[in-house]
């Protein structure tokens, strides 16, 4: 197995469009919250998720017993792996994506079957291709929608066909940025029962420390999902915050707003430059900078403006994160700066 070293070092005090993560932080909610629930006493017992699971299966509009709780998507992933997949099965998964599919599948012992997007610019969806790849081996198909890195976003009807295709897969759509793209497959899992939701608290919600995740099944399946998960895996915090996060709807719509706004002056900036990027559902675009993608990547960091390399997995593409209006602004201004013919 290839390690996986994320750069998550030195980030603080910098503009971090690089994790698609909130660039400006949780809602203030949360952290008075915090101030205001987290006592002695509370610290001292073991998580009660009795609260938290009543506040997210209302807010999610999913029965307690069809949730599972995760720290961070990640969990959940791996969770769903260890459950379904044996020493030897296949783990069908897309080229480029989150790293952490291959990185479970290859601990489980699975054979990691990728599936590339279409070809540049574009990167669409593989739909056929992905169905193609389907064998009797097939234990699980682990899908990012929209993808990461890519931003690829595929519709509730292609999604209706792939579970179709692969009865005896379990099927997980990650909707890590369901909140920038609007579309999810959460309303079907009552329909399939090989279908696997998973949210994020790390994205738009601000509190990727906090480790906070779900994931939407028939109950049935969240039974088995738990027989291979510590029952204390969500800390307390992570639980109290996101019951918070929840609560403060007003915060998230605005966040999405403002992010939508800058991507927008991102793609609008690159396109002034003649810079050709990639369609994008979430919080970030992937743009093509040839053989300038380390050179652009080094020197938007020395203005401390923090983007992600992707030029090892997609030929000159570096992904950026839409973050506020203001962000998006100072970030084209430098992308302006390096791309002048006199720099
Ligand atoms: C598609 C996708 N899923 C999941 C995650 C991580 O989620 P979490 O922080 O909840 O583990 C990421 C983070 O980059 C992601 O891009």
């Amino acid at each position: 197995m290839a390690p996986y070293h994320p750069p998550t070092g030195n980030r603080i005090e910098k503009m971090r469009l690089d994790f698609n993560e909130n660039t400006v932080g949780c809602s203030p909610g949360v952290l008075a919250f915090l101030r205001e629930k987290l006592t002695s006493e509370g610290l001292s017992v073991y998580p009660d998720y009795t609260s938290v699971k009543r506040t997210l299966s209302d807010f999610f509009h999913v029965s307690p017993d069809e949730m599972l709780l995760s720290n961070g998507t990640d969990e959940a992933i791996q969770v769903l792996v260890n459950t379904y997949v044996d020493d030897g099965d296949e783990v069908l998964t897309l080229r480029p994506s989150y790293a952490m599919y291959r990185f479970y599948a290859e601990v489980a012992g699975a054979k990691v079957v990728e599936v590339g997007f279409g070809p540049p610019p574009n990167l669409d969806f593989p739909l056929a291709e992905l169905i193609g790849a389907i064998t009797p081996k097939t234990r699980a198909i682990l899908v990012a929608n929209p993808n990461n890195p890519t931003g690829t976003a595929v519709g509730i009807a292609e999604i209706e066909q792939l579970l179709q295709a692969a009865p005896q897969s379990a099927v997980l759509i990650d909707e890590a940025y369901f909140e920038f793209h609007g579309v999810t497959a959460l309303r079907l899992i009552g329909h399939y029962p090989n279908l696997f939701v998973s949210r994020t608290f790390s994205k738009v919600y601000g509190m990727a420390a906090m480790r906070m995740g779900c994931m939407f099944s028939q109950a049935a399946n969240v039974q088995f999902l738990h027989k291979a998960q510590s029952p204390y895996s969500v800390n307390s915090m992570a639980a109290l915050a996101a019951e918070a996060a929840v609560a403060d709807t007003d915060y998230v719509a605005n966040y999405v707003a403002g992010a939508l706004r800058a991507r927008a002056m991102i793609r609008e900036g690159l396109e002034n430059l003649g810079i050709q990027y990639a369609p994008s559902g979430a919080n970030f675009i992937l743009g093509y900078f040839g053989n300038r993608a380390i050179e652009v990547r080094d020197r938007l960091r020395d203005k401390a403006i923090l983007v992600r390399d992707r030029s090892y997995e997609i030929a000159g593409g570096v992904r950026i994160t839409a973050g506020t209006p203001e962000q998006a602004a100072r970030v084209v201004e430098e992308l302006i700066a390096i791309w002048s013919p006199q720099s």
